[in-house]
């Protein structure tokens, strides 16, 4: 089994979208075992965005990212990683597919509604940064 990250940014919780989003998730059959919401220090927010830290953009992703709350997920399953990244679809959300919650419910580049981890690595880095092991991951198998 595998674990992801996945943020529902400000845009998503501010248009109403974080029920719908998660619904996607959980529909497809991926299990919620971590689950916060909050508006989140930037320092955080820079760690999480390092890797982009000398791109133009960066400024303006971890102002948007600490304006407001923040839903983070951890999400667990088969090949979760590229699972959720399918289902998230293209980061530029006017590219992305019908059908992907970017494709569906975005038109910007920046304000793409949700962050999933693209690889092995970066997932258990982000995990690591947003949940601690000891008490906010849980390990259940249904009844
Ligand atoms: P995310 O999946 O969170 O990973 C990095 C984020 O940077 C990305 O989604 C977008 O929100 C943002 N991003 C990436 N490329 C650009 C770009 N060219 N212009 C603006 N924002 C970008």
């Amino acid at each position: 089994m595998e674990r992801t990250l996945v943020l529902l940014k400000p845009d998503a919780v501010q248009r109403g979208l974080v029920g719908t989003i998660i619904a996607r998730f959980e529909s497809k059959g991926l299990k919620i075992v971590g689950l916060k919401a909050r508006t989140f220090e930037r320092s955080l927010l820079e760690k999480h965005y390092e890797v982009h830290k000398e791109r133009p953009f960066y400024g303006n992703l971890v102002d948007f990212m600490s304006s407001g709350p923040v839903c983070a997920m951890a999400l667990e399953g088969k090949d979760a990683i590229a699972v959720v990244r399918t289902l998230v679809g293209k980061t530029n959300a006017r590219e992305a597919a019908p059908g992907t919650i970017r494709g569906d419910y975005g038109m910007s580049f920046s304000n793409n509604l949700v962050h999933a981890s693209d690889a092995e690595d970066t997932a258990k880095f982000e995990l690591g940064l947003w949940f601690s092991d000891a008490g906010e991951l849980s390990d259940w198998t249904p009844a």
